[in-house]
């Protein structure tokens, strides 16, 4: 990168830590469109919150609100996606909170880089809904709309989507309920040294 030079932050990540009372990391939520992603994440989120750790939760469709509104669903625009959620969530790590990511985020690779940058600080929760249920639940009416032709590039029905082989937790919501779901996400947590 020419002409640019990293600059040194004056607080460091271990006095961060510290004050803090948590290590950071980010807890990397993938599955189908309607899988649970955000609800899971939520109520991780406030179990964290209510255990005093600074924490946030990035999600898809508000990102896409803001920062990433000009992306559409295209593979091209979904990588471009996950690379900046992927920048900012190191940055609030860098920051010292815990950040929960619910995107589709629906190719390995892109997750792979994710990891890799993160380091030990990544954390990947397959939340594991079957498209069927995921498209008979249809929140948002998108699978309706998908099957009928009008949305373009649906994950599941006319786009891939690649699970994980060895996410750090596996959630087969089929026979979890949320609370359970969110409680081993905070096991993981837990066990990692990350929270106490
Ligand atoms: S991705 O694949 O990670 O870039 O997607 P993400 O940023 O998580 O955005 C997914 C949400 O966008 C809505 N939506 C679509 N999803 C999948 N495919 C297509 N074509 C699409 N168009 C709109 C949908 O509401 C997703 O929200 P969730 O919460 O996953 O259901």
């Amino acid at each position: 990168m020419n002409n640019i030079v990293w600059h040194k932050t004056s607080v460091t990540l271990a006095e961060r830590i510290g004050s803090n009372g948590h290590n950071p990391c980010i807890i990397w939520y993938t599955g189908l469109s309607g899988s649970g992603k955000s609800t899971i994440a939520n109520v991780v989120d406030r179990k964290l919150y209510e255990r005093g750790c600074h924490s946030y939760v990035l999600d898809g469709d508000n990102v896409r609100h803001g920062l990433n509104k000009d992306l559409g669903f295209d593979d091209v625009s979904r990588v471009e996606n996950i690379r900046r959620i992927t920048e900012v969530a190191n940055l609030m790590t860098d920051a010292g909170l815990i950040v929960g990511t619910a995107f589709i985020s629906p190719f390995m690779a892109d997750r792979e880089q994710a990891r890799k940058l993160a380091a030990s600080r990544f954390i990947e929760v397959y939340v594991d809904t079957p498209l069927a249920v995921c498209e008979q639940r249809d929140p948002k009416g998108l699978y309706k709309k998908a099957r009928a032709g009008d949305i373009p590039h649906f994950t599941g029905i006319s786009s891939p989507y690649e699970p994980p082989v060895m996410p750090e937790v596996h959630l087969r919501t089929a026979s979890l309920n949320v609370e359970e779901a969110a409680e081993q996400v905070i096991q993981a947590l837990i066990e990692k040294d990350i929270i106490s």
